[in-house]
Formats: structure tokens, C-alpha cells, sequence
């Protein structure tokens, strides 16, 4: 019998593989050494916000145990690590006093990774606002954008020698219009379309500031970018009029953070859409908001199914409730989701460089029986995945890495600890830490350079 060659499935040389985190989800210590209260651990404490009242109070214990994590990446070969700032640690009050004990740690951090020859990523804000800012209207409030300008200062000065690549904030979709319209997230509160418009600006301005503070004070060779949770559409077929259906939604749905970051202006098209709910703006706001970026990080888990409608139009389909998903009901299981964000975000924006700031699947029940935690669902969806992200590489998407969501199981905002993200298992009773059969296969993956 004639043996078939399968074609390897390689990935540029420099490729950049990593894995994510974000401090609330991970590090616990919730009110040590100096640490302010987060919004998070005020929104844990209010009765049905999160799923068994889970808190963020000792999470997965890495602000004591990070040694033991970074050792853990250097044996499976992990080179790259994103990890965010906790804001109330460095800032308890949002914009007074400094906590030396909150920089001491980062500091302890980033000499364990350095000695497991692991290069940060750091994101500046990961949606732990410190709760004494929100008590004096948070993202409503433009005296927050004041507050982290010199809170970015801070840690671009503190940790601005030794990291160099930086991402200001994460999704900001997430701590606006999911906080101040919907109630799932802090502060929890139903308000009008003119305050949401007014929290995204106060939000795109801060993005700002993250960028002059990295150029300002960050050193030879520091980069910086935004991580965006883009819509993404999944054109049906590859007709030019799905495609051009895509693209359009593309740009509509994502119209409230891409298009003044990458043209530092709200478009025709944005007026059009929020009228006279528009948001407040300063002279010289968007020469602040449109500040030149290095790349852009996209996180990316999913995407939705768009073709030209009867009538020419874009038109959005709706998954059947039948569609495969993973334990999130939100996850649908889309994998040319990797394929399409990159793409349009490279044509629309003509993004230059293009990290996949994280990417993962959420599972409830992942046991380790015989020391051994058998994720062999997550592998396929690693696979499958990233087969398409190297689909989009073959056909010219910039895309220069790929951090996988999340190196441990943590804290998962309302769902608590029940939903499982983590190459790395995490017992919750014991914090024992155990790779699971994903993460030697990510290894793999990473010596490589190729899908194995
Ligand atoms: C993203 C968040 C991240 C994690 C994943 C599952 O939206 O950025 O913190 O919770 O979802």
C-alpha cells in the first residue's frame, strides 16, 4: 500500500505562539498588600450577578503561586505570555496614591518569566476598573480618562525597560455598552443610548493615552495596539456578493471602535447610526484617539453567517438552536471565524499587523481521573481553528501570532468557575494545577511551528 503524504499545515518563521490571561480572572489576593476594590469584586458580592456567587477573592491563586505558572509555561515550551495590569493594585484609589506593593509584584512577575525565558505581553486594562472611579460616575465620567492617562504613565515608566509589546485595553465593548446598557457587567446598569456612546469615547480616549504613554515613555522598540472583539461575519458562499455582504456588515457592526481608532473620526455612517445621541467631544480628542498604532490584537471565538439578501442587502442569519457549540451557548463552534475577522479587518482598515489576542473554547466538566485530563474536544477545536487562521495567512492576512484563551481554568466573569477555558486544568479546592492533553498538544504545536 502507497503511504499518503499529508502537506504539513506550517506557519511563517517568527510566527508568534503564546497563551492569555487577564489579572481579575487569575491572580486572587483580591485585597492584599495594598490592593483597591475593583468594580468586579463589588459586582461578585450583589446576589445573582454571577453563578453560585462565585468571587474573585482568591481565583486561581497566581498572585502567590505566578513561579510555579511561569515554570509551568517554560516546560511546555510557552515563549510568549499575555497578562494584564490590575489597575486597583497600582492605583488602590483609580487616580491618587501609588501602591508600591502592586508594582513589586509585576516586577516579581516579569522576573519569573524572564527567567523562563518568556516574553510579555501586557495589557494595561482588563476591565477591573478600580470601584472608588465608578463611585464617581466610571465610564460615564471623563475624569477617568484622567485617571488612567496617569495610570498608563505609571506602568509604561515602572515596566516600560522590560516589556515591549503592550495592548491598551480589552473589548471595549465589554465595560460599556454590556455595563451601562445591558446589566451583565459592572456597574450593572440600564441607561440610555447617549450615556453608552458617551462610555465608548471615554473608553476610545483612553486607548489614546495608552499609545502616548508607550510612545512618550516607552523605550527603544516598544509597540502598542487595541484588542478588539470585532463582529465578525462569515460570508455563506465566497460569491462576490456574500463577500460584499460581509464586509459591510463588517464595518457597520463594528463601527464604534475600529473606525475612529484607524480614521480618527466618526464616519458619516456612525452619525447616521447613533443621531443625536452622539457623544460629547473636546477639541483635540481625536488626534489623541487616532494616534497611529503598531497592530491590532483581535479576539476572536466566534462568527455569525451574513449572504446579500433577495433585495441586495446584507442579510444576518440566525443560527438554528440546534448549531454545535461548546459548553458556552454563546461559543458556536465557527471556525472560519479565524479566516474571516483577519481578512476584513486587514482589507477594511488596512490593519498592517494582526495578533489573535486570544481564541479558546469553555467547558464545564473536565476531570482529571489518573492524572490525566483528556480535552481531546479542545484539541479539535484548536485544530480546526487554526487550520482557518492558516488559510487566511496563505491568502495574505498579516497575521503575525496567536495567543490561545487561557493558560488555566479561572475566573469566567458571570459564569464563575464553572466554565473551564484552561490548557491547564485547575482544581478549585486544592489549586493544583495539571496540564491538560491540549496543552501538551499546543506544545507540540509551538516546536513545530506546524499543526501536528
Ligand atoms: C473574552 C474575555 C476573556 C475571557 C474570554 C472567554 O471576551 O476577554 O477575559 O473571559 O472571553
Amino acid at each position: 500500500m502507497r503511504a499518503i503524504q499529508a502537506k504539513p499545515i506550517r506557519f511563517p518563521r517568527n510566527f508568534v505562539w503564546g497563551v492569555a490571561t487577564a489579572a481579575p480572572q487569575i491572580e486572587g489576593a483580591a485585597c492584599e498588600d495594598g490592593k483597591g476594590e475593583s468594580t468586579w469584586d463589588r459586582f461578585c458580592r450583589v446576589p445573582g450577578k454571577v453563578l453560585h456567587g462565585d468571587t474573585l477573592d482568591v481565583a486561581c491563586d497566581h498572585y502567590h503561586r505566578y513561579a510555579e505558572d511561569c515554570a509551568m509555561m517554560g516546560r511546555l515550551g510557552i515563549k510568549n505570555y499575555r497578562f494584564s495590569i490590575a489597575w486597583p493594585r497600582i492605583h488602590p484609589q483609580g487616580d491618587s496614591a501609588l501602591n508600591q506593593k502592586g508594582l513589586d509584584f509585576y516586577q516579581r512577575l516579569l522576573d519569573a518569566l524572564e527567567q523562563n525565558g518568556i516574553t510579555p505581553w501586557v495589557t494595561m486594562f482588563h476591565w477591573d476598573l478600580p470601584q472608588a472611579l465608578e463611585d464617581r460616575g466610571g465610564w460615564r465620567w471623563r475624569g477617568t480618562v484622567d485617571a488612567f492617562a496617569r495610570y498608563a504613565d505609571t506602568i509604561v515608566r515602572a515596566f516600560g525597560p522590560r516589556v515591549k509589546h503592550w495592548f491598551t485595553l480589552n473589548e471595549i465593548q465589554c465595560f460599556t455598552s454590556m455595563s451601562y446598557r445591558e446589566v451583565s457587567r459592572p456597574p450593572g446598569l440600564a441607561l440610555g443610548e447617549a450615556v453608552v456612546n458617551q462610555t465608548y469615547h471615554h473608553a476610545l480616549l483612553c486607548h489614546g493615552h495608552g499609545v502616548r504613554a508607550v510612545r512618550e515613555q516607552g523605550g527603544r522598540g516598544a509597540r502598542v495596539g487595541l484588542i478588539d472583539n470585532s463582529f465578525v461575519p462569515i460570508p455563506v458562499t465566497d460569491c462576490p456578493a456574500d463577500v460584499a455582504a460581509a464586509r459591510e456588515v463588517f464595518v457597520e457592526a463594528n463601527i464604534r471602535v475600529l473606525d475612529p481608532i484607524y480614521r480618527g473620526e466618526y464616519s458619516p455612517v456612525y452619525q447616521r447610526i447613533v443621531g443625536a445621541d452622539g457623544p460629547q467631544v473636546a477639541p483635540g480628542d481625536f488626534a489623541l484617539i487616532g494616534l497611529p498604532t503598531d497592530f491590532l490584537g483581535l479576539n476572536i471565538y466566534f462568527g455569525h453567517f451574513v449572504r446579500a439578501g433577495a433585495d441586495g442587502r446584507p442579510e444576518r442569519l440566525a443560527l438554528p438552536a440546534a448549531y454545535p457549540h461548546t459548553d458556552c451557548a454563546w461559543l458556536k463552534l465557527t471556525p472560519q471565524s479565524l479566516y474571516w475577522g483577519p481578512r476584513l479587518a486587514a482589507e477594511v482598515y488596512a490593519a498592517k499587523s494582526i495578533y489573535i489576542s486570544e481564541n479558546g473554547c469553555g467547558y464545564s466538566d473536565e476531570p482529571v481521573v489518573d492524572g490525566e485530563c483528556r480535552d481531546l474536544h479542545r484539541r479539535d477545536y484548536l485544530r480546526t481553528y487554526l487550520g482557518e487562521l492558516h488559510r487566511a495567512i496563505g491568502d495574505g492576512a498579516p497575521i503575525h501570532g496567536y495567543f490561545v484563551w487561557s493558560l488555566l481554568d479561572n475566573f469566567e466573569w458571570q459564569d464563575g468557575y464553572t466554565s473551564r477555558f484552561g490548557i491547564c486544568h485547575v482544581d478549585f479546592a486544592t489549586l493544583r494545577r495539571t496540564p491538560k492533553l491540549s496543552a501538551d498538544w499546543y506544545a507540540n504545536v509551538i516546536r513545530e511551528n506546524r499543526l501536528v
